[in-house]
């Protein structure tokens, strides 16, 4: 539970018709298997160590029991990268559902408080989107190139708009101040939650997955592997449409698995967990690879279903499943439960992100490596509560302060880096101790 908690969020809601549009087109679902395979490896070293030494402070624990103190105390901070700042990043996914859903409710917040510092908002009013045909929803959005020419091809001067420039984003610091709190409270409290939000979020996908089913229309696959003629030479940006190095074809996969790598993050902050787990030899492997490999499965059927209701080209929106439910009449009911379901899931990997970096810090300051504090544990509530709010409190500061793109980016490098170094840390081992 932890692991599909952690793992559906932001990956699969909002970046997959990013990565289709631009990069991969219906072989998306290629990309899907690339860099679930890549994460099935990682994920059995994780599941390895996990088992073999339970204790809560994941890759940095193992670098530190395989590569030395150096390795690990680097690691230990690369982790922030990953934990905190993936709980900032899938925290700014959440409050631009948020914001989406409160906008069909007829409830517009102002921009400046829902973006990050000195981005450029243009109001989009229900006239215009429905001028738009689809291409646009109402509420604020970022003046983007794309926002430009769309309000060009349907005649609307961007000047007789509203504009604004963002100040931060209140509702991703809000998410993240909750958070904080249950995960203060207690485990137990932050599991049940958890554990209701899982079953809500897997609910909604397998309804899109199911009843989305009837509506794929096979020509949008065609084809599937959309051409990219100039592959392995140099880009003309003049002419997007002649392709060039990762934009579709096989090069385009590639590239796509690299964008949703960010989908698969998540299964190892399963093993923050291993102190707290009953029996961690069973307990880890099974909550590492049996949520890693349910969640490859939902990914590979959203990625068939989503291409196949509409053509790859249309999915380039921050919603993308909402998009393929627009466009299929028969599927208008699921929209909202979507939104919820979206706006559900996403808390729940902030929950457990946020849940994993003081887990590590607890770790590296029991090694000596940060100050006695970060140990701690509430005389009541029994969490690590001190590094736990001051990870909640600079995770509320860089959610308010940072772009989604950028914080996507740097989680994934984080990321990476972590799961290099726990490979490794298995290499060593067959060599050093192969018993
Ligand atoms: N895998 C997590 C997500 O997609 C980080 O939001």
């Amino acid at each position: 539970m932890l692991g599909i908690g952690a793992i559906i969020g932001a990956g699969i809601f909002v970046l997959t018709g990013n990565a289709a549009a631009q990069y991969a087109g219906p072989a998306v679902v290629w990309s899907f298997v690339v860099a679930g395979l890549a994460c099935a490896f990682a994920g059995l070293c994780y599941a390895e160590f996990a088992s073999m030494i339970p204790i809560a402070g994941s890759a940095y624990t193992y670098s530190y029991a395989t590569l030395g103190e150096l390795i690990a105390w680097i690691i230990g901070w690369d982790l922030i990268l990953e934990y905190l700042f993936g709980a900032a990043t899938v925290a700014v996914g959440w409050s631009g559902y948020v914001v989406s859903f409160l906008n069909d409710l007829g409830i517009t917040l102002p921009g400046a408080l829902t973006s990050a510092p000195g981005t450029k908002l243009t109001l989009i009013t229900p006239e215009v989107a429905s001028l738009s045909h689809g291409q646009l929803t109402s509420g604020w959005k970022e003046t983007s190139g794309g926002l430009l020419d769309t309000l060009n091809s349907i005649k609307v001067s961007p000047e007789t708009l509203d504009h604004a420039s963002g100040l931060f984003n209140l509702p991703a610091m809000l998410i993240v101040g909750a958070v904080t709190y249950l995960l203060v409270k207690g485990i137990k409290e932050s599991a049940k939650f958890n554990n209701i939000i899982v079953y809500v979020k897997v609910a909604v996908i397998l309804a899109f997955i199911l009843f989305g089913i009837s509506y794929i229309n096979t020509v949008n696959w065609e084809p599937f592997i959309p051409a990219n003629p100039n592959e392995f030479g140099h880009f003309d940006k003049a002419h997007p449409e002649n392709g060039g190095f990762g934009h579709f074809g096989i090069t385009g996969i590639l590239r796509a698995a690299g964008v949703i790598f960010f989908a698969y993050i998540g299964f190892d902050a399963v093993s923050t967990a291993a102190q707290e787990a009953k029996n961690p030899q069973k307990d880890m492997p099974w909550g590492i690879l049996g949520s890693l490999l349910i969640c490859t499965i939902i990914y590979i059927a959203v990625g068939f279903v989503l291409t196949g209701i509409v053509h790859y080209d249309k999915l380039n929106v921050s919603a993308p499943i909402a998009v393929a439910i627009d466009s299929a009449s028969g599927l208008a009911w699921l929209k909202y439960p979507i939104k919820i379901g979206a706006i559900a899931g996403l808390s729940s990997v902030v929950l457990v992100m946020l849940m994993g970096q003081p887990r590590v810090f607890f770790s590296m300051s029991k090694d000596g490596l940060l100050p006695a504090a970060f140990s701690k544990v509430h005389p009541k509530f029994k969490t690590p509560y001190i590094p736990t709010i001051l990870c909640g409190v600079i995770a509320a500061i860089v959610a308010g302060a940072l772009p989604i793109g950028l914080l996507g980016e740097l989680v994934s490098i984080g990321t990476l880096l972590a799961f290099v170094l726990v490979c490794g840390g298995i290499l060593v081992l067959r060599y050093k101790t192969p018993n």
